[in-house]
């Protein structure tokens, strides 16, 4: 079993009584996750946890219901990424990147700006015994991947311009999201609809159960 207490070590430097336990996901039984405790702890928090929380929140101590949703679409269809090179940018936990190694992709690279996050996807990956290579931003990635994978990295409203910016780095782009309903961009058009919550259930507004997944044209 995966050591997930550096993991732990670093969530805590933001929420000191939250720990991370490895859970297997729901809609993706095939991946286990060292994610943050169900019963973690929300408020009310001491404002100075408070602060630290929000100045710099643990994206990757949760799957959120966008991985979620297309890491269950590339393992459902794994003729789209089988012997691909793949980027996922903003991965998180590490979560599209392992359903991508799973589902037979030749090379993965995890993209994210946070240093919290690539160590996660280091510690997942590895617990789900497949090969992922972090980078920390799109000049480290490099461009020539097959495909570029993005999972709920729209709600920045600065990260809109990925989705133009994506077209140098790989062939084809899939996006999910359930933030936003359309993509300001004409590039890129619906192919798929899907349910999928965040994990652990951070009872986010019922709209946000619903995933969309768009592909550049
Ligand atoms: C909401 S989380 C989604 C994580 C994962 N894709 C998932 O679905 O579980 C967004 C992640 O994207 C990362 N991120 C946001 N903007 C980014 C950018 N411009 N470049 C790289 N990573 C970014 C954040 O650090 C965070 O880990």
């Amino acid at each position: 079993m995966q050591d997930f207490s550096r993991l732990e070590a670093q969530l805590r430097q933001t929420l000191p009584t939250g720990r991370i336990e490895p859970q297997t996901l729901p809609v993706c039984p095939e991946i286990t996750l060292g994610l943050i405790n169900a019963d973690f702890p929300e408020g009310p928090l001491p404002p100075e946890v408070m602060h630290e929380v929000i100045a710099r929140p643990a994206y990757w101590a949760f799957c959120w219901g966008s991985g979620l949703a297309l890491a269950r679409y590339l393992l459902d269809y794994p003729d789209r990424i089988r012997d691909r090179a793949v980027l996922d940018l903003g991965s998180g936990s590490g979560v599209v990147a392992i359903a991508a190694a799973l589902a037979g992709a030749r090379r993965v690279v995890a993209c994210d700006n946070d240093p919290h996050a690539l160590h996660a996807v280091e510690v997942n990956a590895a617990a789900n015994g497949v090969n992922v290579e972090p980078c920390k931003d799109l000049i480290e990635a490099g461009s020539g991947y097959d495909l570029l994978l993005m999972a709920d990295v729209l709600y920045d409203a600065s990260n809109l311009g990925l989705l133009a910016d994506a077209a140098g780095v790989a062939k084809d782009v899939l996006v999910a999201d359930s933030r936003i309903s359309s993509l300001p961009n004409p590039h890129y058009r619906q192919i798929a609809t899907m349910s999928a919550l965040t994990f652990p259930n951070l009872g986010e507004f019922d709209e946000f159960g619903t995933v969309r997944l768009f592909q550049r044209r």
